[in-house]
């Protein structure tokens, strides 16, 4: 089945108040005074001066972050934000340069012959950003187009609902779960058919966080998760019953390889489902600002390039499978993907902000600035990209193992 829908642009649019002295020796009056020159004396010092000015911004960031931040803004512990991931707190800085230097991209054709190291610094980038992600968006490290009247939360997990759907996935099935994250939509997918979710991250923090999380919800069970790369399975052939990888396989440097390591682990008959990051037939390769923003896309998250609707159809067909259904659920939504982003960067404003002093107090690794500094370019093309409908982060591809 063909997608109905029609590519267009859319212009997206204290008080010191006395204690009552029950020994009756100091007088109400003098506890006072006492209190306020105490406080006075303690101003005097710089250091307290000091911390309470840095307590005070704090607070008030927060307050206003938590405000302007709406459904996507500060979801976990500001704490977060000095982690590293899996890299030493001393090779943070260094992880971010070698990254950075990687996926320089200026032509709009990718890495290039360079695109075959592109897991290791992709393992590289989910160090640097999975505790960023989790931050500022959730678990569920995805896009999903939004309903009206339908919370941000509610349209992330419909969209996982809506992959396990297409591969029929249901109890006592077994389903791989490729590039997986922290595990945000293999809990809903468990959840919600009651199938049993293998899931594959070339991260090892991922792993630990995924497990963590399973463990929390009570769905360690049904969930698991191994390290690994999905361009070599660690599962024997014939092995699923189903899998689904959302927005994971365009870290893939050649697409065609890692469908054709699905195909292999699926059971014949069985159904894979992806949301595919690609550019859209509005995507024109001679237009200097759309080269431009589609780099930036590819640069800021750790992409060996970005591909197009027919290339993905084509690398289906080369791995063997039957295509089921494509099309792109970027169409037609009430609030479209890139609006989430919006709000999202608009609360990292303020977390660039707070970066950039806890690098300067060491609350936070050297490196975790240019980080987030990378991570708001990124963001900045994807909206763009939407605005301008050349890219959609959910086309949705259902494919066949045939029997
Ligand atoms: C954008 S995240 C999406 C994660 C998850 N699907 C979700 O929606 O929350 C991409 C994921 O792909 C994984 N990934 C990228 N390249 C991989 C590879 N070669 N092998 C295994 N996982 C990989 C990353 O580790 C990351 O977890
Ligand atoms: C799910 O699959 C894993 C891996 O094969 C297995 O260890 C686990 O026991 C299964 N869980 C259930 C509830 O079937």
């Amino acid at each position: 089945m063909q997608c109905q829908l029609v590519y267009s642009m859319t212009p997206v649019p204290s008080s010191t108040a006395s204690q009552p002295n029950t020994l009756g020796i100091i007088a109400p009056l003098q506890v006072t005074k006492m209190a306020a020159s105490m406080v006075e004396k303690l101003m005097e010092k710089k250091a307290v001066t000091y911390t309470a000015a840095v307590v005070g911004v704090c607070a008030t960031t927060y307050l206003i972050y938590k405000k302007i931040g709406g459904d996507t803004g500060f979801r976990t512990s500001i704490t977060k934000l000095g982690n590293t991931g899996s890299l030493a707190r001393e090779d943070f800085a260094a992880g971010i340069d070698a990254y950075n230097e990687f996926f320089q991209q200026s032509d709009g054709k990718g890495v290039g012959e360079r695109k075959f190291n592109t897991p290791k610094f992709v393992d590289t980038f989910y160090s640097l950003i999975t505790d960023f992600y989790e931050y500022g968006w959730g678990q569920s490290f995805h896009f999903a187009p939004r309903d009206k009247g339908e919370s941000f939360d509610e349209s992330i997990w419909r969209h996982e609902e809506r992959i396990a759907d297409q591969i029929k996935a249901g109890a006592g099935m077994h389903i791989l779960d490729a590039g997986c994250g922290v595990g945000g939509p293999m809990r809903t997918i468990a959840k919600h058919s009651g199938a049993n979710v293998t899931g594959i991250t070339i991260n090892e923090y991922q792993v630990g966080r995924c497990t963590e999380e399973n463990k929390k919800a009570g769905l360690d069970t049904l969930c698991n998760i191994v390290q690994g790369s999905f361009l070599e399975m660690p599962f024997p052939a014939n092995s699923f019953d189903g899998c689904y990888c959302i927005e994971a396989a365009c870290h893939a440097p050649v697409l065609a390889e890692l469908y054709k390591e699905i195909f292999k682990v699926l059971k014949p008959g069985a159904h894979f489902a992806s949301y595919e990051w690609l550019t859209t037939p509005l995507y024109d390769s001679n237009n200097a600002e759309h080269v431009r923003i589609v780099d930036d896309i590819a640069e800021g998250n750790a992409l060996p390039d970005v591909r197009s609707i027919p290339a993905a159809l084509a690398a289906a067909k080369e791995a063997g499978f039957e295509v089921v259904f494509h099309g792109d659920y970027a169409l037609g939504a009430d609030i479209p993907w890139e609006q989430a982003m919006k709000t999202a960067r608009r609360a990292a404003f303020l977390t660039d902000v707070l970066t950039k002093w806890m690098e300067r107090f060491g609350l936070a690794p050297r490196g975790t600035w240019a980080t987030h500094q990378m991570l708001l370019r990124a963001a900045e093309a994807l909206e763009r990209s939407g605005d301008l409908g050349i890219f959609t982060p959910m086309y949705l591809v259902t494919l066949r193992k045939p029997m």
